[in-house]
This record gives C-alpha cells, structure tokens and sequence, in this order.
C-alpha cells in the first residue's frame, strides 16, 4: 500500500529495486510526454529548452523500453490542440521530429526499431513529414520494437475520421451496419493494427487524457507521476512496469 502510494507520487518507491517479471511486460507502453515547459521554468531556461532535453529522453526511453522487451511504444508528440501555443514554440516543436531522427536513426536501425506515425498529415509541415516518412521507409522490414509516434495527434478527430469513413462505406455499399463491430472501428483509427495499450504514462502530475487514444486506452491501466518528461529515466520507466505488474486486470470479470 505504501509502496503502491509512493509509486503514484513519483517517488522512488521502496521496490525500485525489484526485478521485473519478464513474462508480464506490458506489450504496449503508451506515454504522454508532458511537463517539459515547467521543467524548464523551473530551471528559469525557455520552454523550448525543456523541449530540447525532452528529446534526449525520448532516446533514453526508447532504448530501456525495448532492452525491457517491450513491443510497442507510443509517444504523445504534438496534439491537435497543440497548434494553440504560441508560433515559435510550434516551430520548434516541429523541428524536433527532424533533429531527433537525423541524431538517432542510425542507431534504431542498427537496433532493429520500427518508426510509426500516428496523426494527421495535413497541417504538418513537409520538412516534418518527410523527416518521419523517411524513418518509416528506412525502418519498415524492421521487426523489433515498434515506435510509433503520436504527431499531431487527436482521440476525437480519429474516430471520427473512423466513423466518416465507415458511413461512406456502408453508403456505398461496401460495407453493410452490421459489419461495423469494435474490430472494425479498432482497425479504421490511425493506429491500425497496433493492439491497445496495456500500460499509459503520464509524466508531470497531470491527471488526464488530453485527447489522447480515447478508444484504446478503455482497459489500459494507468501510471502517474509528478517527475516532469525531461528529467523522466529509466529507473521511472521500471517503477511503472513494478506497478504494472502488481495489478489484477479484470476487464470486468472477476
Ligand atoms: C509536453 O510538455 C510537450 C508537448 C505538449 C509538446 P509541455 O510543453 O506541455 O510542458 P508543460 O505542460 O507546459 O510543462
Ligand atoms: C498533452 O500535453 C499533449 C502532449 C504531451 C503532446 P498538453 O500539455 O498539451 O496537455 P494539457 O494542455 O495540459 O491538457
Ligand atoms: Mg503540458
């Protein structure tokens, strides 16, 4: 219980030294990368330093999640919402795809990663788009961990994207109503075939979805910690993994 409560503040808990059962790693590791901006006030740096390092954790998760055997590991990016912000902090949030893969593309490679995207393509600049595609081309025939970054990315706007689609489908013909069933709607969003995650982070004491995978995530377990995205490691990634595994996933049944 105590341990359980540590975990969720993001402290180390008292089993951080536990070792992971290998067998019950979580398959699917979504995570909401957030709390670079505060991290970097912190600090009295600009927001887009806290971007900048955020990137660099970005490389150190990827690397633990697949040493751990994870097999799919989900990014929150850049949402839909995110075009909010101010114009500076956009473009130089989309400069980071490109500046993080010329770095380390390479190595994923080398280390038999898959790059995905997930998100919508319009509005993206090209320099943006084509610094992914050219990751997902190079990286396609890979068959190890898949990473599959969620870039301009927006729960409601896939579904009804999804149900769009479907509806013109089933009016053309296509498809009649009672073929629309969950797997059908599951393999119409932008993740496709990825299964559900079986574990969502989010970093920087936020409690909450912020438009991300609302369908996917309906049975996903979920950790929460206040350590803020550039200063999240790996040690932080096993204690959710710890946490994981100390759950009884029902589904609904007993
Ligand atoms: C997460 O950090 C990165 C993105 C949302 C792109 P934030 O930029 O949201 O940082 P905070 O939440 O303002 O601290
Ligand atoms: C969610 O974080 C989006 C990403 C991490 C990319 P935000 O910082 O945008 O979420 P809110 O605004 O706090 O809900
Ligand atoms: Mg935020």
């Amino acid at each position: 219980m105590i341990s359980r409560l540590w975990a969720k503040l993001g402290k180390s808990s008292s089993n951080a030294a536990e070792p992971l059962a290998a067998d019950n790693v979580p398959k699917h590791i979504a995570i909401i990368m957030d709390g670079n901006g505060r991290w970097a006030k912190k600090r009295g740096l600009p927001r887009i330093a806290g971007h900048h390092t955020g990137m660099k954790t970005v490389k150190r998760i990827v690397m633990e999640a697949d040493r751990l055997g994870v097999k799919y590991l989900t990014l929150y990016a850049f949402s839909t919402e995110n075009w909010k912000r101010p114009k500076d902090e956009v473009e130089f949030l989309m400069k980071l795809p490109q500046q993080f893969l010329e770095i380390e593309l390479a190595e994923l490679i080398e280390k038999n990663v898959q790059v995905r995207m997930m998100g919508h393509k319009e509005n993206l600049p090209s320099f943006t788009l084509s610094a992914v595609e050219e990751a997902i081309t190079k990286t396609a025939h890979n068959t190890g961990l898949v990473l599959n970054f969620a870039l301009n990315y927006g729960g409601r706007r896939e579904m009804l994207e999804a149900i769009k689609e479907i509806a013109a489908d089933v009016q053309d013909g296509r498809l009649s109503t009672e073929q629309i069933d969950e797997q059908l709607l599951s393999s119409r969003l932008l993740s496709g075939d990825i299964p559900d995650p079986d574990l969502l982070i989010r970093t920087s004491g936020e409690l909450r979805l912020s438009n991300f995978m609302l369908w996917q995530l309906a049975y996903s377990e979920m950790w929460f910690t206040n350590v803020y995205w550039p200063e999240f490691n790996e040690a932080h990634l096993q204690e959710a993994i710890q946490e994981y595994q100390r759950r009884a996933r029902r589904y609904g049944g007993l």
